[in-house]
């Protein structure tokens, strides 16, 4: 196995620090920062070449790591079609590398995710429709009976405390506790979410109304998408020392996954797109549909198939 080059310095891990190549990398550090993710900027570089003399004729060095993940992270703003040779970089990287773990995260997959915090992009006058049901109603509510059997089964003998995290989770909780036939209670916190160009870091807006110490707690998220909110979660709640501690997630949208967090339940794995209904809002709206459903909008358009370099 080949070794990374020794760091020269200390990497930068504050915004201040880093003098960062692209303004999407700022941003990014920030995003981070909200979720208290601690990071280190392009502090190793990876060489992937070797000339006969020794050497290096060809190196990576990841924009990010991501220390409390120990995950590095390189971010393309270039369009997806312009990335091959950063696709042939990261597979050299897995077969020379192979316990380190890197993730690229594309112009699209980024836009998404600054859209998702409501950075860039929409404004209130434009039109957002349904575009297609992914999860009808239906499916929904087989789903959720099957989800609340298998609690059911694994909670047998104990009292679990469910956790919802609002808003998003309204439905999903309201329909899942009332296929768990076991005694339970129910809590509710809220936490603040990332709004771009702002400083101060991911919080309980409301917090939990009784003491989870020595409970069997299971939270319940209504999607999972990079993981940021639910890891900060996970360790903010495993402090409090419940007995047991475990998660169920409505929908998996693996394939942005970040912050890699075990889920317990999943109900729906689906694939990367924005999704309403069912509790999910978009800018608010939406949360009232009975089934989940993937967006139009005219802007989400543009922004997608806007070109820059890099
Ligand atoms: P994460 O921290 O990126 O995993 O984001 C989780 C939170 O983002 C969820 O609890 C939702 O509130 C929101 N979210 C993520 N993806 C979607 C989506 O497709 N539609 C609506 N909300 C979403
Ligand atoms: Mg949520």
């Amino acid at each position: 196995m080949m070794r990374p080059l020794p760091a020269k310095a200390p990497a930068p891990t504050t915004i201040e620090e880093a003098r960062f190549a692209h303004e999407s990398e700022e941003e990014f550090a920030r995003l981070l920062d909200f979720y208290r993710v601690r990071w280190e900027y392009e502090p190793r570089t990876f060489p992937l070449r070797h000339g006969d003399d020794g050497r290096i004729l060809e190196a990576f060095s990841p924009d990010f790591y991501l220390v409390d993940l120990d995950l590095y992270v390189e971010l393309t703003t270039l369009r997806q079609g312009l990335v091959t040779d950063k696709h042939r970089k990261l597979r050299l990287m897995t077969e020379l590398y192979p316990d380190v773990q890197i993730k690229l995260l594309y112009k699209r997959d980024y836009l998404s995710l600054l859209r998702k915090y409501g950075v860039g992009g929409f404004n209130e006058h434009e039109s957002v429709s349904v575009r297609e049901v992914l999860l009808s109603a239906s499916q929904i509510e087989r789903r959720v009976n099957e989800l609340g059997a298998e609690i059911t089964r694994d909670y047998t003998g104990k009292e679990p405390l469910l956790v919802g995290v609002l808003k998003g989770v309204t439905c999903f909780m309201a329909d899942l506790m009332r296929h768990i036939a076991l005694p339970l209670s129910v809590d509710f916190m809220s936490i603040s979410s990332y709004e771009g160009d702002q400083s101060g870091a991911v919080r309980f807006v409301q917090d939990l109304g009784e003491s989870i110490t020595e409970r069997d707690v299971l939270i319940v998220e209504d999607i999972v998408d990079t993981g940021m909110t639910l890891n900060h979660l996970v360790r903010q709640l495993k402090a409090r020392e419940p007995a047991s501690l475990r998660v169920v997630a409505l929908l998996d949208k693996r394939a942005r996954r970040i912050a890699d967090v075990p889920l317990d339940y999943i109900g729906f794995e689906i694939p990367d797109e924005f999704v309403v209904g069912y509790g999910l809002d978009y800018a608010q709206k939406f949360r009232n549909l009975p089934f989940v459903a993937t967006i139009r909008s005219d802007s989400l358009r543009d922004q997608s198939s806007a070109s820059e370099s890099e």
